[in-house]
């Protein structure tokens, strides 16, 4: 998963205090809130809902929001879902790659047994040469991804909180809950080789970085309509996308700086983040295809949220603001823009045909699909006000994941 992933629309999903995007009167991974995460233009004009409940219970809105997405759940929906299955036998489960004809980790980086002790010290020295070329800005990126992840736990649960798809047992034989343990699998190996590149190449604090790996698995993730498959697969393949580009950019960026080792690794994760984007994608084309109504809606439920990105409860420790600055970090150094959100929507927007919809909508479907291609346009209109209005001068913030050494980037 995603990524760099850090800014969004408008101002970026530059999110918010204690970096997680929330108020910071709201908890989100104790209280369950489904707060929209806010872009840094409209943070200090919200409100946590569930911080405003009375004697506990949920508000009004946080009970209408539920209710919908747990429609998604009825049995008529997820009976979409088990005749799909066969679907998703022959359609997405082709994009997974066997273990043996897949690249590993140990194919990036230099291999201890096979150089030898002489051999291994050259190749390592090598390896921190070029790295020395990185600047600290793509650095933080990188970390930034590698983070990200490494939360892997969190996201193979979320997949499973998804009812209709999800493997329930653990090593079920449905084409989903496959689907599920191959690309966790892939996954797996994202954090795997960019850890073991970063630990080689000696230009990071580890135990700061690992550190903020453990927190973030440790506080998880908050799920927009957390059980809805529908909902669960629009996230997904905007995560998938946002990764790809994510990795994508650093790779390109770490080879014009000279590091080529460090640019075959990015380039082969952003290959892997394209094919899981693909069978996301596919699946949700196939839901607007077959339930056209209840997908624009999901969709608009979703974007109405914005898409939270999963590494907004990271915590280093000592930055209470990390993933606002991160997401700074991100966009400074072109890794993942404000415009990449709205790019990846408008691409969605033309996968899905959204436009295009008309048959079988009901006045909400009609209304979800007037919203959602009306979106692209709001949010450059939103960018362009925050440029206009937003001339800031880049501020030193330092990271301490690169020692505390300072990355200019600008504070909104
Ligand atoms: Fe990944
Ligand atoms: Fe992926």
């Amino acid at each position: 998963m995603s990524t760099a992933a850090a800014a969004a629309a408008a101002t970026a999903v530059t999110m918010s205090p204690r970096s997680t995007g929330y108020p910071s009167s709201c908890k989100p991974s104790n209280a369950g809130c489904y707060c929209k995460p806010p872009a840094a233009a409209t943070i200090s004009t919200l409100r946590c809902r569930s911080a405003v409940s009375t004697k506990g219970g949920p508000t009004a809105g946080r009970r209408e929001e539920e209710e919908e997405w747990r429609r998604y759940l009825a049995p008529e929906r997820l009976e979409v879902l088990a005749q799909l299955e066969p679907w998703a036998e022959a359609n997405m489960l082709p994009l997974l790659k066997p273990a043996d004809e897949v690249w590993q980790p140990a194919d990036m980086l230099p291999d201890a047994a096979a150089l030898g002790a002489d051999g291994f010290h050259e190749a390592c020295l090598d390896l921190r040469a070029r790295a020395e070329g990185v600047p600290d800005a793509q650095l933080v990126c990188l970390v930034g991804n590698m983070v990200t992840e490494e939360a892997l736990p969190t996201y193979q649960s979320m997949s499973n909180r998804f009812e209709g798809t999800r493997d329930a047992t653990g090593a079920d034989g449905t084409a989903w809950a496959r689907w599920i343990r191959g690309w966790s699998a892939e996954e797996n190996r994202h954090g795997d080789v960019l850890s073991r590149y970063m630990y080689l190449s000696g230009r990071l604090d580890m135990r700061q970085v690992e550190r903020t790996v453990h927190r973030l698995i440790s506080s998880g993730m908050a799920m927009h309509a957390p059980a809805s498959p529908y909902h669960g697969f629009i996230y997904v393949s905007f995560q998938e996308r946002a990764t790809a580009i994510s990795h994508g950019n650093t790779a390109r960026q770490v080879r014009a700086h000279g590091d080529a080792a460090l640019a075959r690794i990015c380039g082969a994760i952003a290959a892997d983040e394209k094919r899981h984007e693909a069978a996301y994608t596919r699946v949700v084309a196939k839901l607007f295809e077959v339930d056209p109504d209840a997908a624009v809606r999901a969709m608009a439920y979703m974007m109405r949220r914005r898409i939270t990105m999963p590494a907004a409860l990271m915590d280093d420790g000592r930055d209470a603001d990390l993933f606002a600055h991160y997401a700074a970090a991100a966009q400074q150094a072109g890794v993942y823009t404000a415009s990449d959100y709205r790019g990846i929507l408008e691409h969605l927007i033309r996968q899905w045909r959204v436009e295009e919809l008309s048959a079988g909508l009901s006045g909400e479907g009609r209304r979800a699909r007037d919203y959602v291609c009306a979106l692209p346009d709001k949010i450059r209109r939103m960018e362009e006000k925050a440029h206009d209005r937003v001339r800031k001068e880049p501020t030193p913030v330092p990271f301490s994941w690169i020692f505390d050494r300072p990355v200019s980037v600008v504070l909104h």
